[in-house]
């Protein structure tokens, strides 16, 4: 019985939604899925995957005004059903045909609120070879988390506009901050510190409180009283702005940092940058009770969908995410390790590639998944 226990979860089948998407999605999926196809044969798990068509191409086809939100870009069936699955791979949202938000709002917004989806993780690694725009800075000095609050603050389109269109117009977006999101938050930030367990053991809490005084308030006291039942973490505090410097000047500095929505999303594209652009940035928006959403941070990019020149990393570094998130989440030892082997493969691919730009990595966008997959396959 214990042994059976120790070998892992031997029959379960791991089901895996996946929305390629808009542009460039569907192609960058691609090679993730031939990667975790590779890995799974490796470490011997089972997992079947189901497509899910939501992206701007059917919203058009479907009578969707390119200019408003018209008909639903995902179906209430679709969201039901997506709650069951295990994980949800997801290529990549926007299409230059359809108004910026309509497809954003309808799909990615939607899913991280009705699957509760409260915390966006964002590892920030230098892989080796990849080139840093940070003078005399490299991998040992950029690897770092962000824990990003992924479901309130000025998300949750709370507000609204009066006198459109005259010299009167008035708006208002609210920054919706609770005590409870703030502490989910700030306690899986520190949770995730402990697990990490590198060097550093630092939790640093990001926000604007000498002016969101308010807001600032609930998150550095749900910080505070968090933070004392982890003596073993050191907590540290930066405002948002000066975090942007220390960002550039000294990333080396950072362990695990937990902030708010739109600080986070403002923080992780400059982290992105630093650890050499969206082509090897991955995230994952997580409900580590329910069912999380992993994605390269890229965008679509009409320019180059279709020509099999783009970086699929990003997309692989989303698949190693959710191996690993969805083993430690649900207690299986064999998914992680399996999410380490497919990064140690894209650390084994870096270093062969000319550029991590679109076009100029020296090889295809399927040749980079070829490589991933076969070095996963060695054990590099
Ligand atoms: C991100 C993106 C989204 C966000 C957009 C596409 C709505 O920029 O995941 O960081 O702002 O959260
Ligand atoms: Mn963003």
């Amino acid at each position: 019985m214990a042994a059976k226990r120790a070998a892992g979860k031997p029959n379960k089948v791991y089901r895996i939604a996946v929305i390629g998407g808009d542009g460039t999605g569907p192609e960058v999926v691609r090679e993730g899925l031939k990667v975790l196809r590779a890995v799974a044969t490796t470490f011997n798990f089972q997992y079947e995957t189901t497509d899910f068509d939501c992206n701007g191409e059917r919203y058009l086809a479907r009578g969707g005004d390119p200019g408003k939100p018209s008909v639903p870009v995902i179906d209430e069936a679709e969201v039901a059903a997506l709650k069951t699955f295990d994980a949800i791979y997801l290529g990549a949202v926007g299409d230059p045909r359809i108004a910026p938000g309509i497809l954003e709002k309808g799909l990615l917004l939607r899913l991280r609120f009705e699957l509760d989806q409260y915390i966006n993780l964002r590892p920030v690694k230098l892989y080796p070879n990849v080139p840093c725009p940070l003078v005399g800075k490299g991998p040992a000095d950029v690897d770092f988390v962000v824990v990003r609050e992924n479901t309130e603050g000025i998300y949750t389109g709370m507000g609204g506009v009066q006198y459109q269109g005259t010299p009167q117009e008035v708006s208002t977006q609210i920054n919706c901050t609770t005590r409870f999101g703030a502490e989910r938050a700030i306690r899986y930030a520190f949770e995730f510190c402990r697990r990490r367990a590198g060097p550093k053991r630092m939790v640093t809490l990001v926000h604007k409180t000498n002016v969101l005084t308010f807001a600032g308030g609930t998150w550095f006291r749900a910080f505070q009283e968090v933070g004392e039942e982890y003596p073993d973490i050191k907590k540290d505090y930066n405002h948002v702005d000066a975090c942007c410097m220390w960002l550039v000047k000294n990333p080396e500095y950072y362990d695990v940092i937990v902030t708010d929505n739109i600080f986070g999303d403002i923080v992780t594209d400059l982290a992105a940058i630093i650890q050499g652009g969206l082509g090897v940035a991955a995230g994952g928006n997580l409900n580590p009770a329910g069912v999380s959403m992993y994605e390269p941070m890229g965008g679509s990019a009409p320019k180059y969908t279709g020509k099999n020149v783009i970086n699929p990393l990003a997309a692989i570094g989303a698949i190693a995410m959710l191996l690993r998130e969805t083993g430690t989440h649900k207690g299986d030892k064999r998914l992680a390790d399996a999410g380490n082997r497919v990064e140690q493969a894209i650390m084994a691919t870096t270093p062969k590639m000319k550029s991590m730009a679109a076009g100029q990595m020296g090889f295809s966008t399927t040749e980079v998944g070829d490589l991933v997959a076969e070095a996963v396959a060695k054990g590099t």
